[in-house]
């Protein structure tokens, strides 16, 4: 039996996704065997192959987190019962494929009422939105929050649970997303491509700033988040966005900057003025496999009750798989970009 998977074997732009044909890997005890239906793209997907993500994984790779499908086969130690159940199933690094092997525990049930491509875009931008506002950004009802990239992902997924929380809600985007974003619930949305997000946001809060930023932007970017938050107030940083440039030679430049102005906190200001900083990455959390069972069964829990809405802004099939990745890094997507089986 064969499968087909899109492998990256050299860094570049996006002809160098090439699909392959491959035998299936052996069922072992503890795993189940997914026929996938759709497969959720991710931001650091495109900055694997581009070779910018810090943890880029050695050449050739399959990227791809996260899919949705259904089991086919399971190994000896797992319930027969998973035969033929609809999945949403964790990835790391093997799900851009027709069909994917994991272990059993990185597979949920997939919620009735979703289809396959809104049960693919969940895990990863949610799981990091619930561990960046709720596991350590613990944001409460009578606070606010600021969401950079508010329309990318993550930044949907961030204002989906702030909503929910009740917080008051602040978010960075191009200004072309402003009217979805407005409509799906934010309160004041900063065009950061063409002003000054950080002017704006004074002028919105009377200087006063916000209890939570996340910044998935890096660098310099980070100092500049931190300067946003009012006393308590927490930055969490998770991403390096700005090494994404146009050209080789830039992107170098951008990622050397980003090391070179990487801001220092020091203890003893964080606590004169009272805030906090953290990092989050998801990808390195994947083998705390009950810390993220939890978060995503609270998450699933969301669907059922009706708050936890996710958003596919479009769909492409598997062999367009490059131009899903250029719609994303023309920063086209409002929410997840999905490919399809
Ligand atoms: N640490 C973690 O665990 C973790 C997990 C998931 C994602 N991330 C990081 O979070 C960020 C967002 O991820 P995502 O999957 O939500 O992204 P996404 O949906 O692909 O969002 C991309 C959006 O980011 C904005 N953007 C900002 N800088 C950009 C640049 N230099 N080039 C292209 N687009 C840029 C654009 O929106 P606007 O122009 O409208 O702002 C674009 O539409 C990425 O840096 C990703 O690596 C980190």
């Amino acid at each position: 039996m064969y499968m087909k998977q899109i492998l990256i074997s050299r860094h570049g732009n996006s002809s160098v996704l090439e699909t392959i044909e491959k035998p299936l890997p052996k069922i072992e005890d503890n795993e189940v065997q997914i026929d996938v239906k759709a497969i959720g793209i991710n931001f650091s997907d495109i900055l694997i192959r581009k070779g910018l993500y810090p943890n880029t994984p050695e050449l050739p790779c399959v990227v791809g987190y996260e899919v949705s499908g259904v089991v086919e086969h399971v190994g000896r130690n797992v319930d027969k019962k998973w035969v033929g159940q609809s999945v949403i199933a964790l990835t790391p690094l093997s799900g851009y494929a027709t069909k994917v092997v994991v272990a059993q525990q990185y597979v949920f049930p997939k919620p009735e009422c979703l289809t396959f491509q809104e049960a693919a875009s969940i895990p990863v931008v949610y799981l990091t939105a619930y561990q960046l506002l709720v596991v350590m950004g613990g944001l409460r009802k009578d606070e606010s929050i600021l969401i950079h990239n508010v329309g990318g992902g993550v930044g949907l997924a961030a204002l989906n649970i702030a909503l929910h929380i009740g917080a008051k809600t602040y978010g960075t985007s191009s200004p072309e997303k402003h009217t979805f974003l407005k409509k799906y619930g934010l309160h004041h949305a900063i065009d950061y491509r063409n002003f000054d997000w950080l002017q704006i946001l004074n002028e919105k809060t009377h200087g006063k700033g916000v209890e939570l930023v996340i910044d998935p932007i890096g660098g310099n970017h980070w100092k500049k988040s931190y300067r946003a938050l009012c006393s308590t107030g927490r930055l969490g940083m998770f991403g390096i966005s700005t090494v994404h440039g146009t050209s080789r030679i830039k992107r170098n430049l951008q990622a050397i900057k980003s090391i070179v102005r990487l801001p220092k906190f020091g203890p003893l200001s964080l606590m004169n003025s009272n805030k906090g900083v953290f990092g989050v990455n998801i990808s390195i959390l994947w083998n705390e496999i009950e810390k993220i069972s939890t978060w995503m069964n609270t998450l699933l829990e969301g669907i059922h009750e009706g708050w936890l809405k996710p958003h596919v802004d479009c769909t492409f099939s598997f062999s367009k798989v490059a131009e899903a990745h250029d719609y994303i890094e023309n920063r086209k997507n409002i929410g997840k970009v999905v490919l399809t089986i």
